[in-house]
């Protein structure tokens, strides 16, 4: 149903400080969508190396922008001005807004909102999540403002995919969830949609029960990793196959993600095949390792 435009106008300018905890895949791109949206941008990373691949990661999005024709090379340097690396939590104190996007791991992420609820000073500072599975509600639990903590899932890759999954626990409150759709409607110009706070939302629902189902098939020997994907490209017209996806994602990431949900539904649907589970231990996570079902050596 959307925010009313009174609303949207309303809170438009209310967030100018942006706060991103990790800069990983998802990390990196929502620093980028923000910074091209002309906000200022602080992102932490554990590490100063791990700070730096980060910004790198960055860079290398934003000149695949300008490469692309998507993004013209002065508003590449305008994005880049806009944001700040850090491995200090602490310099996220003066934000509006902060999203969390760490590794998908419930206790990290709940160490961290109540490190961000100690650390941000302005009280109705919005704390989000970019959580794929873990319940916004334990994130909440986890800081004295849990009317103020909310689920702001994102796609990968950010600067191309429109959608934003808006998820409020049962104590956010409707102001932040109004603040949180206004931002990313208006200000990050990307497309709101609506969940209830269980595991997956709505995309990852649907979309792991059938990455899950593809791995299945692959280890059974059902049809070859190559096939699969080809059969979903040019026999649905997917942009890419789902083994293809998987290593889009990353193994590791898209492992946490099931085990999150056969955790909250206990359906065995949800369950990491043994393939999976062999892959990530091998180390072998898709692209960002360079080898998962498919090889980017
Ligand atoms: N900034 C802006 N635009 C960019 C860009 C960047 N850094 N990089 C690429 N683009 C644009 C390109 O210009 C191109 O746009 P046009 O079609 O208008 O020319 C478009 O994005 C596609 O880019 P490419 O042609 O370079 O790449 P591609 O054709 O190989 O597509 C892909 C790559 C975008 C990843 C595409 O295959 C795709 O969309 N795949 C599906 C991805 C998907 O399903 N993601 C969801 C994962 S699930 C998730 O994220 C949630 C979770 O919790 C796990």
């Amino acid at each position: 149903t959307g925010v009313p435009a009174s609303d949207a106008a309303e809170h438009e300018g209310d967030i100018r400080r942006v706060g991103v905890v990790g800069c990983g895949l998802m990390g990196a791109g929502i620093a980028e969508v923000c910074a091209r949206a002309g906000l200022d941008v602080v992102v932490h990373e554990v590490g100063e190396e791990a700070a730096g691949a980060g910004l790198a990661r960055i860079t290398a999005s934003l000149d695949r922008g300008v490469r692309r024709g998507k993004l013209a090379a002065v508003d590449r340097e305008a994005a880049l001005g806009h944001v700040r690396v850090t491995s200090d939590l602490a310099e996220l104190s003066d934000r509006d807004l902060v999203v969390e996007a760490a590794t998908e791991d419930e206790g990290v992420k709940v160490e961290l909102f109540a490190e961000l609820d100690r650390i941000v000073e302005r009280e109705d500072a919005l704390l989000a999540s970019n959580t794929s599975s873990l319940p916004i509600m334990k994130l909440g639990a986890a800081t004295r403002r849990p009317r103020q903590v909310i689920g702001v899932h994102f796609f990968n890759p950010v600067p191309v995919l429109d959608l934003v999954e808006i998820v409020p626990s049962l104590l956010t409150s409707p102001e932040t969830q109004a603040r949180a759709e206004g931002f990313v409607t208006h200000v990050l110009g990307k497309k709101v949609i609506r969940a209830q706070d269980r595991a997956g939302f709505v995309v990852n629902a649907l979309l792991v029960p059938y990455l899950l189902s593809a791995i299945r098939m692959l280890e059974s020997g059902f049809a070859s990793a190559e096939d699969i994907d080809t059969g979903m490209v040019l026999g649905c017209a997917h942009p890419m196959g789902p083994l293809s996806l998987a290593d889009l994602i990353g193994l590791d990431t898209l492992t946490a993600i099931a085990e999150a949900m056969y955790a909250d539904f206990k359906d065995p649907l949800y369950a990491p095949p043994p393939l999976l589970l062999r892959m990530v231990e091998a180390g072998l996570l898709g692209r960002k390792s360079g080898r998962g079902f498919h090889d980017f050596s």
